[in-house]
């Protein structure tokens, strides 16, 4: 950064008017929608301190890597860019490197032993201080703040949302997560829970909603818990949703004890409440959930579903599945199986157990499913909802959903993709049609994770 400064000093005694060039920074994101939103603030920050975006590393004067901690692949994954970085700055050794979020949270001090390239760590509560930080290091120094905070929400920052689409934007509401499953790092990481002031919120949604927005997808890591003042979840909701009737509203992520009636009869009120959810259910088998810490058994689990089928007929459900974790028999996997067929996920996300150091699990409990029995667990379970997945889409056939297209579809320019209210992909020809409008499209064919179809009127 010491070129740069002199290259401004020499730019302005030999032309008059010349602006200093400015400082480009290249900010990359890995994990959950939560490190996307937490991206955007991260941009804001840096363009008001008058940096510009770079379009790849090499060009940029600051490097910022958002992180996973979630499981010990994406930390890998991390780390593997790191070395990319450190070959640049093999050749431009002025270039800072910062790692934020939950890794740098999760590994402190310690990343800037174990990764030589890096200058800055900065978790997730601590943004604000990245300006002082990056000068730190212009000063010579490492710029690293891991502090959390019980009140930190960044609810005064408007999140510059550079590589979205135009049409749909996260807008985050809460931070933390209090729930302490013992598989997960993310307590630790990010710290207490924490709800955001609503009026920022709904200031929020209806800016994105004047700028043409089109769907917002409400934030948290337990977001139905929400509550700020008398202000629940379910009220936000529909706050949220009074804005317009035009812009889309999701959630996520649902926790499965928070999932109450009155937000179900929310979503059922609101046309523009999309009927969909996310309901994690991490096992189908009681002793397992015991040891994961999760607050509920399979039973109330399948009623909340039953609920949700109830209220909301039709409605999308997607979940989270962990596979192998500690002691999980054979006979423990076949619930899960078996919940699977039970509850008929539209889909799912499924995970082979990672143990992350300095949680409850690691302390307690041993790792001690084989790594073949955890990959052969996670192909059938993968199997199965393919198979669940497939029959689901099938349904749809011959039926019409409205479609929020979100852009070109990733094979080909001539069709659009968006999403149904139940949160499936639909991909049609485009026509006249762009991003942002809805569109009423019959389904006419299907693979297990995409519905094709055409326009009507
Ligand atoms: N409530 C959060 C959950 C965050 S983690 C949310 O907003 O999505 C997302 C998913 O990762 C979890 O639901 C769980 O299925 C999975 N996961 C978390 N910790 C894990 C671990 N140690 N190993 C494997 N999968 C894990
Ligand atoms: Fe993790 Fe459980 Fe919270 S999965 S994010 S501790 S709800």
């Amino acid at each position: 950064m010491d070129t740069q400064v002199g290259q401004m000093e020499e730019i302005s005694v030999t032309k008059e008017k010349i602006t200093a060039p400015k400082l480009k920074f290249f900010l990359e994101t890995y994990g959950c929608q939560m490190n996307i939103a937490d991206s955007e603030l991260v941009t804001a920050i840096l363009l008001n301190q008058g940096y510009e975006p770079a379009p790849a590393p090499a060009d940029a004067d600051l490097i910022l890597t958002n992180t996973c901690a979630i499981r010990e692949n994406a930390e890998e994954r991390v780390r593997s860019r790191l070395r990319e970085f450190r070959k640049i700055k093999l050749h431009k050794p002025d270039i800072v490197v910062g790692v934020l979020g939950c890794m740098a949270e999760r590994l402190k001090e310690k990343l800037l032993v174990e990764e030589d390239c890096v200058d800055i760590v900065v978790g997730p509560d601590a943004y604000r201080t990245l300006p002082f930080c990056i000068n730190e290091v212009n000063e010579g120094r490492k710029g690293v703040n891991v502090q959390l905070s019980r009140e930190e929400t960044y609810s005064d920052i408007n999140p510059v949302r550079l590589g979205g689409n135009g049409v749909t934007a996260y807008i985050s509401i809460m931070r933390g997560c209090d729930n302490m499953c013992s598989f997960c790092v993310v307590p630790f990481t990010r710290g207490r829970e924490r709800s955001r002031e609503p009026e920022s919120i709904i200031r929020e949604a209806r800016q994105l909603s004047d700028k043409g927005y089109r769907e917002v997808t409400l934030l948290g890591q337990n977001v139905n818990s929400y509550r700020y003042g008398d202000t629940g979840f379910a009220n936000l909701l529909g706050m949220v949703a009074s804005i317009n009737p035009l812009l889309r509203v999701r959630f996520s992520t649902s926790n499965p004890q928070d999932m109450t009636d009155d937000v179900l009869y929310t979503i059922k009120k609101f046309d523009n409440i999309c009927k969909y959810v996310h309901l994690p259910v991490q096992s189908g088998n009681d002793r397992i959930l015991q040891l994961m810490n999760r607050s509920y058994n399979r039973q109330y689990y399948m009623e909340r579903i039953k609920a949700i089928r109830k209220i909301l007929p039709g409605c999308g459900i997607s979940t989270d599945i962990i596979t192998g974790f500690c002691s999980e028999t054979e006979i423990e996997h076949k619930d899960t199986i078996s919940l699977m067929h039970e509850a008929e996920f539209d889909f799912a996300y499924m995970f082979k157990y990672s143990e992350r150091p300095g949680t409850l699990a690691a302390r307690k409990f041993k790792d001690d499913v084989p790594e073949e029995d955890k990959s052969r667990r996670l192909s059938e379970i993968i199997q199965t909802q393919q198979d669940i997945s497939y029959s689901s889409n099938l349904k749809d056939l011959n039926r019409v959903y409205e479609v929020l297209v979100e852009g070109n579809s990733r094979k080909s320019s001539r069709y659009l993709s968006g999403r149904s209210s139940m949160n499936k992909v639909i991909v049609f020809p485009a026509g006249e049609h762009k991003p942002g409008d809805y569109v009423k499209v019959l389904v006419t064919k299907c693979t297990p994770a995409t519905l094709l179809g055409e326009p009507v009127n």
